[in-house]
């Protein structure tokens, strides 16, 4: 057996201890300070330990057999003390309190796993006071052996997920990894970006499409199965605020495909939007579609492939790589060879003025049957950030959070085209797909259902579209 280092001797035996230090103590101990007490020892009570004041093994526990963890601070010798059996002996390490706490009062409960008396426990793991842990978006601080946690509300709200997939409303929620950690407010701030409808854009006039009204509408369509190759899938705006801006690169693109019949189907760069269109500001933080359109008619836009998406956003050289200037007979030129060095093409794509689609659902249906996608525009609710699958319909959270951020809530997507199928209550429900622009990851398959004709979500207030300026040079 070993004999362990020995902290609690009386003065007159520390030169003995010294010399047994080096070879005896197997304990992983910092012996902290030298052995200068100054302590209310009594003279001649030599191993009269529990003459020190305080209670350690009170506090902190007793273990049984030996556990070297089972150490506490002796703060009158500043250093260690131990709890457990193995220190029990004479001339030990044992703490003051040990033989009068942990052996003659067998009443009191034994902690097997010592508790620490100084900082704070999470997961079984121990703390130090001052400790600060990331508890989804809220920070928590170990302070007086609690932890004090910031109060935001997170985007990711596991109790509104659970009651969406518990109830019956057509849809389910998701825990999304991206969106772990993020306050509800960041996801307002950072995930939608686009500003209201300015009163010129909500008073523009509604143009009906030539179909006549007697056509027979499809039950179901989708876009992508008309113009196979000629529409683009979403891309992830992660925390960049530019919904306004891939919104609208997505439908211009669309409908330049669509319009020139499969000449041009290049997807067009939000990044050229993002990067060149907002001039005082950058246009990660929020835009509007009346400036995004604006830009697309009199500047217009390269491909996708020709100016990327910056993996960071925040760089400070973001700046606008491409320009264009008129040749003189109505077609823009590139001034700049693209910012990247594998797409050679930086031809200038360029749009009508936009319109305004009514906001009736078979209008709506009528654009998209004839023309191609729409973008919509719509306010969004705290619970859309996790849909996952089904028919969206917005379900009240119990923090009713969203109302703060009022003026963070407008979205813009575009509607690729609709169907009706049998959600919430086994009803028939009609149902419009749209496009995000969250990545593939997000719903279905970066795609998401909401319900149709009951301007849900707003999603039936604001409808534009444009034609692609496909001109004479263009033309096959
Ligand atoms: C010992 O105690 C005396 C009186 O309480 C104090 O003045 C002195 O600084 C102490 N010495 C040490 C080493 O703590
Ligand atoms: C949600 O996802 C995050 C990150 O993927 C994970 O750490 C967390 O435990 C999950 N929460 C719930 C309630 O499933
Ligand atoms: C970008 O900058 C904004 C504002 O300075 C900041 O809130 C955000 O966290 C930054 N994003 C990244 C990915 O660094
Ligand atoms: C922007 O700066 C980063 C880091 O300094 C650099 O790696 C990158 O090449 C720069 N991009 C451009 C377009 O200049
Ligand atoms: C949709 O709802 C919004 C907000 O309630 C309203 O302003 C708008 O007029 C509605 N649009 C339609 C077409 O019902």
């Amino acid at each position: 057996m070993w004999t362990r280092y020995m902290i609690l001797i009386l003065s007159y035996l520390i030169t003995e201890m010294w010399m047994e230090r080096q070879h005896l103590s197997l304990r992983d101990v910092e012996p902290g300070a030298d052995l200068t007490r100054n302590h209310t020892l009594r003279e001649g009570t030599r191993f009269k330990r529990v003459v020190f004041e305080g209670q350690y093994c009170r506090n902190f526990g007793c273990c049984e057999a030996r556990d070297d963890d089972c150490v506490t601070q002796f703060y009158e010798a500043k250093a260690l003390c131990y709890c457990d059996a193995f220190c029990e002996r004479e001339n030990s390490d044992c703490c003051p309190d040990y033989k009068s706490f942990c052996r003659e009062e067998k009443e009191w409960p034994l902690h097997i796993k010592p508790w620490h008396p100084e900082g704070c426990h999470r997961d079984g793991q121990h703390y130090e006071e001052g400790s600060v842990i990331k508890e989804n978006c809220n920070s928590c601080t170990c302070s007086g052996q609690q932890w004090k946690c910031s109060q935001h509300v997170c985007l990711v709200q596991p109790g509104l997920i659970e009651h969406i997939n518990k109830g019956d409303y057509g849809w389910t929620a998701q825990n999304y990894s991206q969106f772990w950690g993020m306050t509800l407010e960041e996801g307002f701030r950072h995930r939608l970006g686009t500003l209201p409808p300015s009163p010129v854009l909500l008073s523009m006039h509604e143009v009906t499409a030539s179909l006549p009204t007697t056509t027979d509408l499809p039950e179901f369509f989708v876009a992508s199965y008309k113009w196979p190759g000629w529409t683009h899938g979403p891309l992830d705006q992660k925390n960049c605020a530019a919904s306004w801006a891939f919104s609208t690169a997505s439908v211009a693109a669309d409908r330049i495909a669509i319009q020139s019949k499969g000449q041009y189907t290049a997807n067009l760069s939000p990044q050229n939007l993002i990067s060149c269109c907002a001039k005082k500001r950058h246009g990660c933080s929020s835009g509007s579609i009346d400036r995004a359109w604006w830009y697309l008619r009199k500047r217009g836009l390269v491909s996708h492939a020709c100016y990327p998406l910056f993996k960071d956003q925040n760089a400070t050289n973001n700046s606008c790589a491409m320009a264009s200037r008129s040749d003189g007979r109505g077609k823009r030129h590139a001034t700049k060879p693209c910012p990247n060095s594998i797409e050679k093409s930086n031809r200038i794509y360029q749009c009508s003025p936009p319109y305004r689609v009514s906001s009736e659902e078979t209008e709506i249906m009528k654009e998209i049957i004839q023309n191609g996608p729409v973008q919509a525009i719509m306010q969004v609710h705290e619970d859309f950030f996790s849909y996952k699958t089904g028919i969206y319909r917005h379900v009240t959270s119990p923090s009713g959070e969203s109302e703060k951020y009022q003026k963070l809530r407008t979205h813009a997507v575009k509607l690729t085209g609709w169907g009706t199928l049998r959600g919430a209550s086994g009803r028939k429900e009609k149902f419009w797909i749209a496009a995000n622009s969250w990545g593939k990851s997000w719903g279905e398959n970066g795609y998401f259902r909401i319900l149709r004709g009951v301007n849900e979500s707003d999603i039936e207030k604001l409808i534009i579209a444009a034609w692609g300026q496909v001109t004479g040079a263009d033309e096959p």
